[in-house]
């Protein structure tokens, strides 16, 4: 069964012209991991809303096109339900923070709460997404004095605690060093291997390169491209459609443009050095 589908969704915003998303037809399937890239303005977040049932909840606007959880349309679900099935980091960490709350672990508590969890079990997964995510030092900061990268990795460990089993993630990493990020990465990719679905926004393209199963790009509200990792990545025509690909892949297409091919584009650091050897260069 799929994990979350969309049917021909057409959203426009509220008082806007154009669709923020236009005709967007897509199967998730469950235990995957995929990356949304795309210009800015595209559509992501927008998509990450619809997923988690903002849209046109919250959001209102015009929606038209169906979308599927688990094979039951959205609408059919209910709203508890829909909320522990489904975990959404927001693009901006400081919408994701309540700010009605006085402590860290409080924060994270908060959506177990809201499920009416009993008080010893919400305070066990507290404590082991915190040493998952590695947050023991906020844990008694007021919320609110947070710095954009430590509500990042709160973010992250509130969604965790919830077990959902489709997480959309819209840019949680932001805000983070390149050792936070990595971490983060390392946590989505457990979630993976836990058969989670993973909906992931992010413009650090390198990791989904190296992580991802499958990648969609959204631009001007269509889906424009979507396949395995490797194919749409090393599709060099989406350069000019602003879309932004692996260094490694401009590099490839460099050292075709110059004669001296290498035998695949690579996607990877990795796969750039494994190639450059053969052809018997200098390593990259
Ligand atoms: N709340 C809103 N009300 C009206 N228009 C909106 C709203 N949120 C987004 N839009 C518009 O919808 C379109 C898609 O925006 P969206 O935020 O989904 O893009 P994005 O791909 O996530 O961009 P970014 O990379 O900057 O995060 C844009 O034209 C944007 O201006
Ligand atoms: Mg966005």
């Amino acid at each position: 069964m799929n994990s979350v589908e969309l049917s021909h969704i057409r959203y426009r915003y509220p008082l806007t012209k154009g669709y923020a998303l236009d005709d967007v037809t897509f199967a998730f399937e469950q235990g995957k991991f995929y990356g949304v890239i795309g210009p800015n303005g595209g559509g992501k977040s927008t998509l990450c809303s619809l997923i988690k049932g903002l849209i046109p909840d919250f959001y209102l606007g015009e929606l038209t096109g169906g979308v599927t959880i688990e094979g039951r349309p959205v609408g059919e679900w209910d709203k508890s339900e829909l909320c522990s099935k489904v975990g959404y980091i927001f693009q901006n960490p400081f919408t994701q923070i309540s700010g009605i709350r006085d402590s860290v672990l409080e924060e994270i508590v908060i959506g177990l709460e809201n499920l009416g969890m009993e008080k010893e079990e919400m305070i066990r997964r507290a404590m082991a997404v915190v040493e998952q995510v590695g947050i023991y030092d906020l844990l008694q900061k007021n919320p609110n004095e947070l710095t954009g990268g430590q509500r990042q990795r709160v973010a992250f460990a509130s969604i965790l605690a919830m077990d959902a089993d489709i997480y959309v993630i819209d840019e949680p990493t932001s805000q983070l060093d390149p050792d936070g990020t990595e971490s983060i990465f390392q946590i989505i990719r457990s979630l993976k291997e836990q058969q989670k679905t993973v909906i992931l926004v992010e413009h650090k393209i390198e990791l989904l390169a190296e992580y991802a199963d499958e990648i969609l790009v959204i631009d001007g509200g269509k889906l424009i491209r979507s396949g395995p990792t490797r194919e749409v990545l090393s599709d060099y025509g989406l350069v000019r459609r602003q879309v932004a690909l692996p260094q490694t892949v401009l590099f490839g297409h460099e050292m075709a443009r110059a004669g001296m091919p290498l035998r695949a584009l690579p996607i990877t650091l990795e796969e750039a050095e494994t190639y450059v050897r053969e052809r018997g260069g200098e390593a990259v």
